[in-house]
């Protein structure tokens, strides 16, 4: 497996664990009172989500470059 397919790899299993996050954090807002690192349980799969989904969004620009007349 590639560099860039592990990273696709790691970002679809990550929307998983960010949306159980998101899900225990909704179930957590209906408690008295929530733990505040429970808020934060989102925060960081979402952190990772972002950079490895900014490096997705640039791979097909930086393979255009590379390859001039190649990928359009
Ligand atoms: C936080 C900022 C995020 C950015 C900048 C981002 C960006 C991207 C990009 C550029 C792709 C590749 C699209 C392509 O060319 O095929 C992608 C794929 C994907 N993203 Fe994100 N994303 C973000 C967050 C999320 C979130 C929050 C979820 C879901 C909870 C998510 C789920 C997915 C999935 C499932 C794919 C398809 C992966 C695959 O090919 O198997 N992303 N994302």
């Amino acid at each position: 497996m590639n560099w860039n397919m592990r990273i696709r790899q790691i970002h679809r299993w990550l929307s998983i664990v960010f949306t159980v996050a998101v899900l225990i954090n909704i179930a957590a807002m209906t408690q008295e009172n929530p733990a505040l690192w429970i808020g934060l349980l989102a925060l960081f799969p979402l952190i990772l989500l972002l950079a490895s989904g900014l490096y997705l969004f640039a791979l097909p620009y930086l393979a255009r470059r590379r390859s001039p007349g190649g990928l359009r």
